[in-house]
């Protein structure tokens, strides 16, 4: 019994010492101390044994079981160790390692143009309003005193939303002239950015959306010399005190008088060739157009509830795009809709 408690006692040692991991640890204590193990099956036999022998053989395998489980809480720990070494060389953080670029973003050019003239305008006491980009044809036209059968009505225009041609996607923001007129009573000043819908096909210069801000003034004795005023006011802090431009007659159903007010081209300064090439940028023009204007017509005051006979007012929408586009320098409107980071970043 002696010899079978010290073999016990030395394959113990000896497979305790080789287990690798937790769970060969835990099968082995249960083969070895367990109530089915082979120490319990030895001390089973004890019964056998004679009076003097079994203190003597009760100690040894007493003393075999303490160095079994000694060496088992030995094992568990270096492997405890172990684990936990190679857990934290597993994660361990260079900390010395040039961490990744973190690329910023900016505003998109455009918003930037935005951001410069409402703040002009905020600066000569305007209020920047909003509004719905689907829009009632009554508001977008016909209290616009845009009449049933005008061209721009037309479905080879405008994008319509039913079959009775009530509802569209707004094709100006001028229709903001008419919710303004509705809300407040004057004095009014208010500037109403957004995007506009047409149905054009994209060129450098035209694209199915694309954004106008709105300008509407209405009080007393407002006259024409306040619009140029507050136009050249925005084009001279845009582009420079030095830039060019001119206001030519033109006819709007909503304003009378009108006008359009064109800028020289910033690429060809005006010569309409570049190179002894038509210029790209103002189709030969020497000019580029910014933005129509003009004194709110008469009906359109009374289609708002304003007696024209005491109230006055001018109206101003010009196109974003072709503003940022003079702005910063940029020769092709789609440019500003592609959104190719090698053109954003210049800005
Ligand atoms: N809404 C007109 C357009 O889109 C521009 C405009 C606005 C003209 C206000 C006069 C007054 O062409």
């Amino acid at each position: 019994m002696k010899q079978q408690l010290e073999e016990i006692k030395l394959h113990a040692l000896t497979a305790l010492d080789a287990a690798a991991d937790p769970a060969a640890l835990e099968e082995l204590r249960v083969k070895l101390l367990g109530k089915k193990g082979e120490l319990t099956a030895v001390l089973k036999q004890m019964g056998k044994l004679s009076a003097e022998e079994r203190p003597v053989m009760g100690q040894l395998a007493n003393a075999v079981r303490a160095e079994i489980e000694t060496k088992l809480e030995e094992r568990k720990t270096a492997l405890h160790a172990a684990a936990l070494e190679a857990k934290l060389a597993a994660e361990a953080i260079d900390v010395t390692i040039p961490g990744d670029e973190v690329t910023m973003g900016h505003q998109h050019p455009m918003n930037m143009v935005l951001q410069e003239i409402k703040d002009i305008f905020v600066g000569m006491g305007y209020q920047v309003v909003d509004g719905p980009e689907i829009e009632l044809a009554s508001y977008n036209f016909t209290r616009l005193n845009i009449e049933e059968g005008h061209p721009s009505r037309d479905r080879s225009d405008t994008f319509y939303f039913n079959d009775d041609d009530s509802v569209l996607l707004r094709t100006q923001t001028s229709p903001m002239q008419i919710r303004a007129m509705e809300n407040t009573k004057p004095p009014i000043c208010i500037l109403a950015p957004g995007r506009v819908f047409r149905k054009d096909e994209a060129d450098a210069t035209h694209s199915p959306m694309f954004h106008q801000i709105e300008g509407l003034v209405v009080g007393e004795d407002i006259t024409m010399g306040d619009l140029k005023g507050a136009l050249v006011t925005l084009m001279k802090r845009i582009y420079g005190q030095d830039a060019l431009m001119r206001f030519r007659p033109h006819h709007f159903p909503f304003t009378e008088p009108s006008c359009e007010m064109d800028m020289q081209c910033h690429k060809c300064h005006g010569k309409g060739e570049v190179d002894g090439q038509v210029c790209s940028t103002c189709h030969g023009e020497g000019w580029i157009e910014l933005l129509g204007a003009g004194m709110v017509h008469p009906v359109v005051l009374e289609n708002c509830g304003i007696d024209p006979e005491k109230y006055s007012g001018f109206a101003f929408g010009m196109g974003l795009e072709r503003m940022a586009m003079g702005r910063l320098r940029i020769n092709d409107l789609r440019l500003i809709f592609d959104n190719d980071v090698r053109f954003l970043n210049q800005f």
